[in-house]
C-alpha cells in the first residue's frame, strides 16, 4: 500500500514538472531533415512560449553536434558567435526572436548526425534534438572498353563503367540493347573519396561470340532510384569492301556458278530430248519391222 502511494506521488511529480516545463518554454525541432551535398541545410527549431511568458527573452542558445564539445552556434550575454559554415537561420536574429533554426552552409556527408539545441529564457529553459541526413547525386557514368577500338569479331571484350560524387553508396547496372540485365556478369568496386563521396566502378566481361553492339550503364542511388545512364557502342572493326568474311565472298562466286550451271544442264537435257524425239520420228527401214 505504501509503495503504491510512493509510486502515485512520483507519477504526479513527473506530470507536474513536465506540465510546468511545457506551459512556459518548449523548444520544438523538426526531428528529421534531409540535406543535399553542397547545398544549405536548415534544422528548423522554434521556441514556443506560454501566454504568461509572452514577453520572455532568450538569454542562452547552444547548438552542438551530439558528441562534440565545441558549440557550433553560441549566444550568451547578448553576444552571438558561430563556427564557419554554421549560423542561425534568421539573418538578423535578436533575443526576442523565437526562431532559433540552424543553417548549415555547404552541407557535406561529414555533417550527418544528431544535433542538440539548448535554450535558456527569462521564463525557463528547454532543449531539443534534430537529425540531419545527407545525400549527393551521382554524376553521369562514363563507359570505356578494352580493347579501346577496332575490336575484331570473335574477341573477348571488357567494358568499364564508373560514376562518382554520390552519397550514400549506390549501384551500377548493365543492360544490352534489348534491355536484358547483365549486371550479374559484372564486378563492382566501391571507393570513398576524401570528401566521403562514393566512386563506383564496374567491370563487365563479354566472351567472344556473345558481344552485342550496344550496352547501357545505369547508376542507381542507395534507395534504388536511377540517377543517370550512359549508352555505349562497342567499337567493333567496321566491315569494309573486299574485307568481307570468306563465307560472304564465296557465296558471291557460288551464286552465278549455280545459275549458269543449271542453265547449261537444262540446255543439254533439252538437246537430248529433242534428239531422241527426232530419232523416233524418222522413217524406219521396213526390214527392221517384225
Ligand atoms: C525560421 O527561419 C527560417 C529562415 O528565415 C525559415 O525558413 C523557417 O521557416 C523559420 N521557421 C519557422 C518555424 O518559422
Ligand atoms: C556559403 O558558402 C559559399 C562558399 O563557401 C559562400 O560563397 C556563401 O557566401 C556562403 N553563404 C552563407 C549564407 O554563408
Amino acid at each position: 500500500m505504501a509503495s503504491l502511494g510512493i509510486l502515485f506521488l512520483f507519477l504526479s511529480l513527473i506530470c507536474i514538472s513536465a506540465g510546468n516545463a511545457y506551459s512556459f518554454v518548449n523548444v520544438h525541432c523538426k526531428s528529421q531533415t534531409r540535406g543535399q551535398h553542397g547545398q544549405q541545410s536548415m534544422l528548423d527549431c522554434v521556441v514556443n512560449m506560454a501566454k504568461e511568458a509572452a514577453d520572455a527573452e532568450i538569454t542562452l542558445v547552444i547548438w552542438k553536434k551530439s558528441g562534440d564539445q565545441k558549440p557550433l552556434v553560441f549566444f550568451h550575454n547578448g553576444e552571438l558567435t558561430s563556427v564557419p559554415r554554421f549560423q542561425l537561420a534568421q539573418p538578423s536574429w535578436t533575443k526576442k526572436n523565437m526562431n532559433v533554426s540552424l543553417l548549415i552552409n555547404g552541407t557535406t556527408p561529414s555533417d550527418i548526425g544528431e544535433y542538440e539545441l539548448q535554450v535558456v529564457t527569462t521564463s525557463g529553459d528547454s532543449s531539443s534534438k534534430a537529425r540531419l541526413s545527407v545525400t549527393a547525386k551521382y554524376n553521369e557514368p562514363t563507359v570505356r572498353s578494352n580493347p579501346e577500338k577496332d575490336i575484331p569479331p570473335n574477341t573477348d571484350v571488357t567494358l568499364f563503367c564508373s560514376s562518382d560524387g554520390g552519397f550514400p553508396q549506390g549501384k551500377l547496372r548493365w543492360f544490352d540493347a534489348d534491355n536484358h540485365d547483365w549486371t550479374s556478369s559484372s564486378e563492382m568496386e566501391v571507393k570513398q573519396t576524401a570528401d566521403n563521396l562514393f566512386q563506383l566502378s564496374s567491370k563487365l566481361t563479354l566472351l567472344k561470340g556473345s558481344v552485342f553492339s550496344k550496352y547501357t550503364c545505369t547508376v542507381l542511388s542507395a534507395s534504388g532510384t536511377k540517377e543517370g545512364e550512359t549508352k555505349f557502342e562497342v567499337p567493333l572493326t567496321p566491315v569494309k569492301e573486299g574485307q568481307e568474311s570468306s563465307l560472304a565472298s564465296a557465296s558471291r562466286v557460288v551464286a552465278p556458278v549455280v545459275v549458269i550451271g543449271s542453265l547449261i544442264v537444262g540446255l543439254l537435257m533439252a538437246l537430248l530430248f529433242f534428239k531422241k524425239r527426232n530419232q523416233r520420228g524418222h522413217p524406219v527401214p521396213q526390214d527392221q519391222d517384225v
